[in-house]
């Protein structure tokens, strides 16, 4: 028997594409590839792209050159573009780059092992379209071995929001739900598979409306099914709208121990002026609003946001109603990016903020956003969290696990194993993580 052709995968972009590299690893194991961690070894090269702002999209085409050399040495080695740059752009870099063999958008993966025969054979494949079928219902999503005690699992796909300045529901298409069964039965499978604490997945997560018994579920609905699986000890959802952010939801963040006291909830400005044109249908006060809802059930969650600066037509007073909101909510963990005009999309048409009154507005919302975070974190030293260890430190007996707040804590000496959750008093407060000693110690 030949030895298994090698599949090297780069992975951009946000965790949903993490995701689907896993699964379309599975499926590709089944045409007989097996993974590789370097391209140099590999017989087929996948760039799971990202389109989200422009400086992401460009890094496909300089991979493309830095690839050139290998394919020129072993014109055998295939080089398949997928993801959102491959959705938006896939006619584009056909035509541009000779070297790619394939490109394949982000709702027709389980049509890869097909497009791998015909690029064997020596043809080039594209698949861009959003066909009927649910890929999930036809990829594997059976590991046969898991590296940590933590997973993502993909609920939701898509977006029906349109926000002026995004590309997603023009790459990902339109908003689509799993049934519930399978997400609980892949749940299942995972916790079998030693996993301990699930990142459900979506691009508007929290608008989770899987088919399930007695009809639509929401996500709440599911986490409390979820809730019931033995040996899976915690629960994570991202990322979520404002507007979607339903009673369920909430109360569920009071009253179901599994759910983690950590949200992810974008709220990209704090201008009603700058929202309105964002089309995000919300105003500040509905924001700051639902965060006081959300405490009110649950004060110590740590609260994570999403801003864009720069917008077309932002001034420095839309800014300042920015600045002030993150003053009001105080976040523990922040992703913020200046404005990127993207083709297609109806901000792009608008005149844009120069870039020089972009950078300064990103680095002084960064520059709070950062002293917040510091303040969170510091704040935790003296008290004692709960840590699910992931993996060996870098020290002898240093274990790195996560607080329920989604903080990296590092303990020595604790004798933990991966998947082990234990009692932590947190000692330091470090630059980018916490270090901890065993509570009971
Ligand atoms: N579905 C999620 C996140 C989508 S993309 C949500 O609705 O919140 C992740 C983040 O990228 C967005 O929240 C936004 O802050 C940022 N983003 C999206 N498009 C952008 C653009 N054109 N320029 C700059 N940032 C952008
Ligand atoms: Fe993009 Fe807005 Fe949809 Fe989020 S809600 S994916 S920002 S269009
Ligand atoms: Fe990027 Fe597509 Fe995710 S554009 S952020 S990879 S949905």
């Amino acid at each position: 028997m030949s030895d298994p052709k090698k599949l090297y995968i780069k992975t951009y972009g946000c965790q949903m594409n993490v995701y689907d590299s896993e699964r379309m690893a599975e499926a590709m194991g089944a045409s007989g590839y097996v993974t590789t961690d370097t391209a140099e070894d590999a017989d087929m090269i996948l760039l799971n792209t990202c389109h989200i702002r422009e400086k992401a999209a460009e890094k496909v085409y300089s991979e493309l050159g830095r690839l050139k050399p290998l394919k020129d040495a072993r014109p055998d080695l295939k080089i398949g573009v997928a993801g959102c740059v491959a959705q938006a752009e896939g006619e584009e870099i056909m035509r541009r780059q000779p070297l790619v063999d394939l490109v394949v958008g982000p709702q027709s993966y389980h049509r890869l092992p097909a497009m791998e025969a015909a690029v064997a054979g020596g043809a080039r494949a594209l698949d861009t379209e959003f066909p009927e079928e649910d890929k999930f219902d036809r990829l594997a999503a059976r590991p046969k071995a898991r590296r940590g005690p933590t997973a993502f699992l993909t609920v939701q796909e898509g977006c029906d929001k349109f926000c002026a300045f995004c590309v997603v529901p023009y790459t990902r298409g339109a908003e689509v739900s799993r049934p519930a069964d399978r997400v609980l039965t892949e749940a299942r499978g995972l916790v079998e598979r030693g996993v301990r604490e699930i990142t459900l997945l979506g691009q508007n997560v929290n608008a989770y409306h899987g088919a399930g018994a007695g009809g639509d579920w929401t996500l709440a609905r599911l986490i409390r099914a979820l809730a019931e699986i033995d040996r899976l000890e915690r629960i994570r959802f991202t990322t979520s709208h404002p507007n979607d952010m339903g009673d369920d939801l909430i109360a569920a963040h009071g009253d179901c121990d599994k759910l983690m006291p950590y949200l992810h909830l974008p709220v990209q400005s704090g201008s009603d002026r700058v929202l309105k044109a964002m089309n995000r249908k919300h105003t500040a006060g509905d924001y700051l609003r639902l965060i006081e809802r959300i405490r009110a059930v649950r004060p110590d969650i740590l609260l994570s946001g999403d801003f864009i600066v720069g917008f077309p037509g932002e001034t420095e007073d839309d800014f300042q109603d920015t600045l002030r909101l993150v003053q009001q909510v105080r976040y523990g963990q922040c992703y913020s990016f200046k404005y990127s005009p993207r083709p297609g999309t109806p901000a792009a048409e608008r005149s844009f903020v120069d870039a020089d009154t972009a950078s300064d507005r990103l680095a002084r919302l960064q520059e709070l956003l950062t002293r917040q975070q510091r303040e969170i974190q510091n704040a935790m030293v003296g008290r004692t969290v709960k840590v699910l260890f992931e993996k060996a430190g870098r020290m002898p007996g240093q274990m790195v696990g996560k607080s329920e707040y989604l903080h990296a804590v590092h303990v020595t000496g604790s004798g933990a194993a991966a998947g082990d959750i234990l009692p932590v008093r947190i000692v330091e407060s470090g630059p980018n993580s916490l270090a901890g000693v065993p509570a009971t110690a």
